[in-house]
């Protein structure tokens, strides 16, 4: 049970389809995290998409040109998701069992991306074997990826379950080395008082 899963029930794909498809029609931009990995990576660039839901960012990125393989454990996410791009990799896993040397993952990723506060909804206790199984997914160099409320004015929960520091240790338990953090995917400069990071972790080792 992950703490997504509590948040949003069983059948949580269409109702979140619909949430983002009107955002989407509404003029927002729903694509930050695509713009911020395209200005990370040339095109052709491998990406997994890890916790990807129903293919929002994972679809944009597979339509610009790069190699995209999503991941997510809600298959009410992942049958909008397939609905909507047949032909891109989608995989049902856990990533708290995620094991890069599948077929589907083996060779890496470029690119990790955690976006859309997945972090914080991974089941509890989980969640530094997680950072360390996404971290092994990556090619040396590669990058992790992810951006996450810290405050409860950016979760869909009652407490905040992830501080920043305890991610960053996480992330240098697994070889990782923060390289830069920002406030937005549209790189506002990090403030901690505001309440969301996207943080940017490099495979050093
Ligand atoms: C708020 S949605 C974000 C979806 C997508 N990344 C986006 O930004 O549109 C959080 C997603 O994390 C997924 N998730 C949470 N824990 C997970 C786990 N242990 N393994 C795989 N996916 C997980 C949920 O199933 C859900 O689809």
């Amino acid at each position: 049970m992950t703490r997504w899963s509590d948040a949003a029930g069983k059948d949580s794909g269409e109702s979140c389809h619909a949430r983002m498809a009107a955002f989407a029609a509404s003029g927002q931009d729903v694509h930050g995290e695509a713009d911020f990995v395209t200005s990370l990576l040339a095109a052709g660039g491998r990406v997994l998409d890890a916790g990807c839901g129903t293919g929002r960012v994972a679809v944009e990125l597979g339509v610009r040109g790069f190699d995209v393989v999503a991941v997510d454990v809600d298959a009410s996410m992942l049958a909008v998701a397939r609905r909507t791009a047949p032909t891109l990799t989608w995989l049902e896993r856990d990533l708290a069992t995620l094991d890069h040397a599948e077929p589907a993952l083996a060779g890496g990723f470029d690119v990790v991306l955690v976006a859309g506060n997945v972090v914080p909804l991974l089941s509890e206790g989980t969640e530094a074997d997680v950072v360390r199984r996404l971290a092994s997914c990556l090619r040396p160099h590669g990058l992790l990826v992810a951006g996450f409320g810290t405050d409860l004015g950016h979760l869909p929960l009652d407490d905040v379950p992830v501080a920043l520091e305890d991610y960053d240790a996480w992330c240098a338990q697994a070889g990782l080395v923060l390289r830069e953090r920002f406030l937005t995917w549209d790189r506002e400069p990090f403030r901690a008082e505001q309440g969301y990071a996207v943080s940017v972790h490099e495979h050093r080792t």
